[in-house]
């Protein structure tokens, strides 16, 4: 029987996982904390630990793990910027991940938060429940004829793409690795980050979080995009750095900004807190902004994005345990 370790879990990831694994010899320790340094002794007698977004696994949190002999860490989910791979490696631990489960579901809740966020749709229904039919306040625009920015053109950024295409918007692209037969196939044409900002009527962020695009918005680059400008942040929450955010929209500058992610959101995201007090005041500053539409890491959550995270989770615990290669990709 092998044993693993899943951490930060919530109902359905377990639901998932027990159904992916139901015909394999494989016991989930569900563990509803994170994994961390002080957590990471949870896992004792477990050959593999399964871990999401938010657990720390830092150099200390790896050697903890090693001394326990654990031997192999799955990411559920596609970034990694939360694992330290040199210290896995020097460990003697692998570490895998699910590189692409539904890029689908991701440019799919980019596309609804835009969407709702513009065409205030979330207001809407708020005020229809209670009778309110006016349409006072609820202007919005056309995407169709808009220059819309994508940043970061890999899975998920084509995909996005690909449905701003049908709207009829114009989409301009950045990424050090351009697509170009992609592009030309779409209509998609690439361009320099500063052109990018200055002509993008609505931004959308795909690209990865790595010590390089730390803050890639930041004051300066937040003050060149176009006045009024929507930004979706469906990516990493560090991709922006949210004082200098907040500062943008108390200007005005900035129309509009929908977050599936939060740059502090550790310790918050993936909680119910309904009955106590937010700690955090940037947070709390952003939820009070009418032009602002959070989600709380919401845009993998479909059944085909579950099932995909949990069949390859299982395949890659099975292979470990049987001296078979991880499954194309996903290890790291
Ligand atoms: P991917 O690896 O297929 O594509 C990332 C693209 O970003 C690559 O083409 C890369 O060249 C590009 N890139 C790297 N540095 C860049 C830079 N400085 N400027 C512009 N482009 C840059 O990744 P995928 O699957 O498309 O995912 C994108 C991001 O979405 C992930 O890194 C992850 O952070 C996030 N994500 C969020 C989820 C959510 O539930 N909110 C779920 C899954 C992924």
């Amino acid at each position: 029987m092998i044993e693993v370790a899943v951490y930060d879990s919530k109902p359905y990831d377990r639901d998932y996982l027990c159904r992916a694994a139901s015909s394999h010899d494989i016991t989930w320790r569900f563990h509803e904390f994170r994994l961390s340094s002080e957590t990471a002794l949870a896992a004792k007698g477990a050959q593999a630990v399964c871990v999401f977004v938010n657990d720390q696994v830092d150099r200390a949190c790896l050697d903890a793990l090693a001394a326990i002999e654990v031997k192999l860490i799955t990411l559920r989910c596609a970034g990694h910027n939360n694992v330290d791979l040199l210290a896995a490696r020097e460990n003697g631990i692998t570490v895998v991940r699910v590189p692409a489960y539904s890029p689908h579901a991701v440019a799919e809740h980019a596309v609804g938060l835009l969407l709702t966020l513009n065409r205030k749709i979330h207001r809407a229904y708020s005020r229809v429940r209670e009778l309110n039919f006016s349409l006072n306040g609820l202007v919005g625009f056309d995407i169709h004829g808009k220059t819309i920015g994508i940043i970061g053109t890999g899975k998920i950024g084509r995909i996005a793409t690909q449905i701003f295409r049908g709207f009829g918007a114009n989409v301009m692209a950045h990424d050090p690795f351009p697509a170009l037969d992609w592009a030309a196939e779409h209509g998609i044409y690439y361009t320099d980050f500063d052109t990018l900002l200055a002509a993008s009527d609505i931004l959308s962020l795909h690209l990865p979080l790595m010590p390089d695009t730390l803050h890639l918005l930041n004051s300066k680059t937040l003050a060149q995009t176009k006045p009024g400008v929507f930004i979706v942040n469906t990516s990493r929450g560090k991709l922006i750095d949210t004082t200098a955010l907040i500062a943008a929209l108390k200007s005005g500058h900035i129309g509009g900004v929908a977050l599936d992610v939060y740059e502090e959101e550790e310790g918050i995201f993936f909680q119910d807190l309904s009955g106590q007090v937010l700690l955090d005041d940037e947070l709390s500053h952003l939820l009070v902004f009418p032009n602002v539409l959070i989600t709380a890491h919401q845009a993998f959550l479909t059944h085909e994005a579950l099932s995909e995270i949990a069949r390859v989770t299982t395949m890659n615990i099975l292979a470990q345990a049987t001296n078979q290669p991880f499954l194309k990709g996903t290890e790291l």
